[in-house]
């Protein structure tokens, strides 16, 4: 398998999770950081029979990658960037540009790379986490969420696009997640999953083939609500 974003704690839970339940032979790690990845590599190795590889990918740069040397049939996209909002959503012309770069502009042809590649390949499972977020835009994030709607929208027209060449596509769109991205943020216990029952929940829904999938489900019904609160009373909403 492929694993974009490897540093993530949900990338890093969702491996152990495929690790634990099928026959991987080989993973492939890309990140930007491959620095911090040298304890992870290890444990990997040194608790499965599984070969792993280090890659490096920085979203900020323009890099191609030839994917097609690489044994996999599942490539895992959990590179995202939530931006930096201490002193306003856009205060910061270099990190807005940062966060549209890292959660969409800069992953696009890397995901198309990778779909391409699967095709050539005979067929595959790509998953992405993408965010409610890109829902409906709120003033605490929506340049993040933006970048968020523009990729679910993109892995929606590539699911639609590869449905007849063996290639599934799966979004995932997780609420609150408890890792390194939220750290010191007040979020609410009943709707904030940990990355090993997210992992549990994604790797449910790759078996299933499911086209769309909420980390956790009850983010379907409070999607659901904030999508359907009219415009008149939502902007007067501090969401
Ligand atoms: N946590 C949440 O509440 C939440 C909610 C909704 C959606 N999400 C989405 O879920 C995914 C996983 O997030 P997470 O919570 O696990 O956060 P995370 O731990 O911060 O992981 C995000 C990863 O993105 C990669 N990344 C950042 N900058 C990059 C760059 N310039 N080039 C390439 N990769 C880069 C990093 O991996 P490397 O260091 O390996 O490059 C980083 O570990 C993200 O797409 C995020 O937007 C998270």
């Amino acid at each position: 398998m492929i694993v974009l974003g490897s540093n993530s704690d949900i990338a890093r839970a969702f491996v152990e999770k495929m690790l634990e339940k099928e026959a991987v032979p080989h993973v492939y790690l890309f990140s930007s950081n491959i620095d911090a990845l040298a304890s992870f590599k290890k444990h990997i190795e040194v608790k499965y029979t599984t070969e792993v590889t280090v890659f490096k990918l920085d979203l900020l740069e323009q890099t191609k990658f030839d994917f097609s040397a690489l044994t996999y049939n599942v490539a895992f996209c959990a590179a995202g960037y939530l931006g930096d909002t201490s002193e306003g959503v856009i205060a910061k012309p270099e990190d807005v540009a940062r966060i549209l770069q890292i959660n969409y502009a800069g992953l696009v042809p890397h995901l198309n790379a990778i779909a391409k590649d699967l095709e050539n390949k005979g067929g595959g499972n790509l998953v992405c986490l993408s965010s409610v977020a890109g829902e409906r835009g709120r003033q605490s994030n929506f340049i993040y969420g933006s970048a968020k709607a523009g990729l679910t929208a993109y892995l929606s027209g590539l699911r639609n696009l590869l449905a007849k060449k063996n290639v599934h596509v799966m979004t995932v769109k997780p609420g609150f997640m408890d890792t390194k991205m939220t750290k010191g943020m007040d979020l609410p216990g009943p709707l904030t999953i940990s990355p090993e029952k997210a992992a549990t929940l994604i790797y449910k829904g790759y078996k299933g083939e499911k086209n769309t999938i909420y980390i956790s489900g009850i983010w379907r019904l409070v999607m659901f609500i904030i999508r359907n609160i009219p415009e008149f009373i939502f902007k007067k909403l501090s969401l």
